[in-house]
C-alpha cells in the first residue's frame, strides 16, 4: 500500500512536470539570448530604462538571427520528403522520418516567437505562415499563437488590432472586455473557446492557484493583413502604456492634470505585461465574473439548443458539447458558428480530436477548409499527399513538363508531431494523423473558409470511393468493381481507426 501510494506520488510530480514544460521553451533554451539578458541586467551603472533597452537589443539580435536561420532554411538545400517507392513496401532511402528541414506545413518550437517574458508568463506567436512558405499565402491573415502564465498571474489591460479567439487548455482563466461602456467578465474553464473582438480592451487573470494557464490564440488581424500589435491602456515604463506616445501639452490638457502627476502616473510600472496577482486581488477579480448584461451564467455548457448561443459575446464551452465522433479509438468535439455565432464572421470551425494512443483518423479532406492544428498533448505523426510539392520537385529537376500535363503526382508529407507543434493541411489535400503508441493525441484545429466545408472520408464506412457507380470504379480503377468494394468496404470503422501496426513494438489494442 505504501510503495503504491509512493508510486503515484512519483507519477503525479513527474506529469506536473510534464504539464509544466510546455513544449514551446525555445527561448528558455536560447543559451546566447539567456546571457545576454543577463548582462544587461548586471552590467554596472545601468538603470531600469537602460537595462530595458539593452534587453530588447538582445531580443531583436536574437530574433534577427532566427530570421537568418529560417531563410537559410527555405533557401538553400534539397528538398528532403519521403516518399514511398513503387511496390509501396518502404521508403525510398529507408525509413528516414527525420528529414523534415524543409517541410512548409510543420512548425516546432523554434519557429515561435516569444512577444511577452515576464517571471511570471510569455506570449509565443508563430512565425507568418508564408515566411515559412509560398504554398501558405491562403492562411496568411491569421496567426497562431500561446499564452502561458503561472498561476495567480494577471495580464495587463491591452488590446490587439486583431480579431482573437482563445481556446483554453490548461488553468482558469478569468477574461474581462470592455465593450463599449460596459464591462464583461467571463470565468473560463478548459474546453471554453472565446472570441475577443479586434480592439477590445482585455485583461485576464490565472485564477487558478496551482495549475499553469495555457491558451492557444488565433488571431486575424484588421490592419496589416498578416501582422497585428498589442496596445497597452494601463502601464508605464514596461509594458509602456500608449498614452506615453503622446506630447506633454496634449495630455495635460486632455486629463486636465498636472504633467508632474501624469508622469508618476505613467512611470511607475515596470514589472512588465505578466505580474503575479496576490490572492484577494484574484479573488476580487473572480467573484466579479458576471457580465454587466447578465449573460453569465448562460454559457455554452447546455446541450446545442437554439438559446445556447444567446450569450452573444460569452465563451463556448467545446468539450461539453457532445462529440460527433466517438468510439474507442478516439473522439472528436467540434463546435462551428451554429453552436457559436462568434465564428461565423470569421468564417470558421474549430474541433478538439483526441486519438487514441495506437489510433488513427481514418484519411480524408476537406472541400473548402484549410486546417490549421495545434497539438496540445501527446505524440504521434501526420502523413499527406501535396501536389504542390510533387511539382516544385519535379519543376527543379526540369524534365517533367508533359508528364505534369497529363497527371498530377503527390509528395508524401510527413510531419513528427509532439506537444506545441502545428501542422496545416490545405483544403483539398488528403491527410491523417496517427497517434504514437504510447500517448493519447490531442489536436485543437481551426479550420478556416468553413462555410459549406465538408469532410470526405477516403476509407471506413462511408469513404467517397465506394458511393462511385461500380462502371465508374472498374474505369477509374482498371479493375473490377468487386475488387475495388472489396477493398474500399473492408474496413468497417469510422472517423478513428485502429492505427498501423508498429513491427517493433508489436500489436497492441488501444485503450480508451
Ligand atoms: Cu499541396
Amino acid at each position: 500500500m505504501e510503495l503504491k501510494s509512493k508510486l503515484c506520488l512519483v507519477v503525479l510530480v513527474f506529469s506536473v512536470l510534464l504539464a509544466v514544460s510546455s513544449g514551446l521553451d525555445y527561448k528558455e533554451r536560447d543559451p546566447g539570448l539567456r546571457q545576454c539578458m543577463h548582462q544587461c541586467q548586471h552590467q554596472e551603472g545601468y538603470d531600469e530604462q537602460q537595462k530595458q533597452i539593452c534587453e530588447q537589443r538582445c531580443d531583436d539580435y536574437i530574433k534577427q538571427k532566427r530570421q537568418e536561420e529560417r531563410q537559410r532554411r527555405r533557401g538553400g538545400g534539397d528538398t528532403s520528403f519521403v516518399r514511398y517507392d513503387e511496390n509501396m513496401e518502404q521508403y525510398q532511402g529507408g525509413q528516414q522520418h527525420q528529414q523534415f528541414d524543409q517541410n512548409p506545413y510543420l512548425f516546432e518550437d523554434q519557429d515561435f516567437d516569444t512577444i511577452v517574458e515576464t517571471d511570471q508568463g510569455r506570449v509565443q506567436i508563430l512565425q507568418k505562415f508564408t515566411e515559412k512558405s509560398d504554398l501558405l499565402r491562403g492562411i496568411a491573415n491569421f496567426r497562431i499563437g500561446a499564452l502561458i502564465t503561472k498561476p495567480h498571474s494577471f495580464v495587463a489591460p491591452h488590446h490587439f488590432d486583431a480579431d482573437c479567439v482563445f481556446f483554453v487548455f490548461h488553468g482558469r482563466p478569468t477574461i474581462s472586455m470592455v465593450r463599449g461602456d460596459k464591462r464583461e467578465s467571463h470565468n473560463l474553464e478548459r474546453g471554453d473557446i472565446l472570441r475577443v473582438p479586434a480592439g477590445t480592451p482585455v485583461y485576464i487573470i490565472n485564477r487558478d492557484e496551482n495549475e499553469k494557464l495555457f491558451v492557444v490564440k488565433l488571431l486575424h488581424p484588421v490592419n496589416l493583413p498578416d501582422q497585428f500589435e498589442a496596445f497597452y491602456e494601463g502601464g508605464g515604463e514596461n509594458p509602456q502604456s500608449f498614452f506615453k506616445a503622446f506630447s506633454p501639452e496634449v495630455l495635460e490638457a486632455a486629463f486636465k492634470t498636472e504633467r508632474d502627476e501624469l508622469r508618476r502616473l505613467f512611470g511607475q510600472q515596470r514589472q512588465g505585461s505578466i505580474m503575479k496577482a496576490s490572492r484577494e486581488q484574484i479573488e476580487k477579480m473572480s467573484h466579479s465574473s458576471r457580465s454587466s448584461e447578465g449573460l453569465w451564467p448562460f454559457h455554452g455548457d447546455q446541450p446545442s439548443t437554439p438559446f445556447s448561443t444567446s450569450s452573444k459575446s460569452g465563451p463556448f464551452n467545446l468539450l461539453r458539447k457532445r462529440p460527433s465522433q466517438s468510439n474507442r479509438h478516439g473522439r472528436l468535439f467540434e463546435a462551428d458558428s451554429s453552436d457559436y455565432k462568434q465564428l461565423e464572421e470569421l468564417d470558421l470551425q474549430i474541433s478538439f480530436a483526441n486519438i487514441t494512443r495506437g489510433s488513427m483518423i481514418a484519411p480524408f479532406f476537406n472541400s473548402r477548409a484549410t486546417k490549421i492544428s495545434f497539438v496540445l498533448d501527446g505524440e504521434g505523426f501526420f502523413e499527406m499527399a501535396c501536389p504542390h510539392l510533387a511539382s516544385q520537385e519535379s519543376s527543379q529537376g526540369g524534365s517533367q513538363r508533359q508528364q505534369r500535363s497529363s497527371s498530377p503526382s503527390y509528395q508524401n508529407v510527413r510531419g513528427d508531431l509532439r506537444r506545441g507543434t502545428v501542422f496545416i493541411v490545405p483544403a483539398g489535400h488528403p491527410a491523417t494523423a496517427i497517434a504514437s503508441r504510447n500517448n493519447n493525441l490531442q489536436i485543437l484545429c481551426f479550420e478556416v473558409n468553413a462555410k459549406d466545408n465538408v469532410r470526405l472520408p477516403l476509407t471506413g464506412k462511408k469513404n467517397v470511393v465506394s458511393q462511385f457507380e461500380r462502371e465508374a470504379k472498374e474505369l477509374a480503377f482498371g479493375v473490377p468493381g468487386r475488387e475495388v468494394d472489396r477493398i474500399f468496404n473492408k474496413q468497417d470503422g469510422e472517423f478513428f481507426l485502429e492505427g498501423p501496426n508498429n513491427q517493433q513494438q508489436g500489436r497492441i489494442r488501444s485503450v480508451v
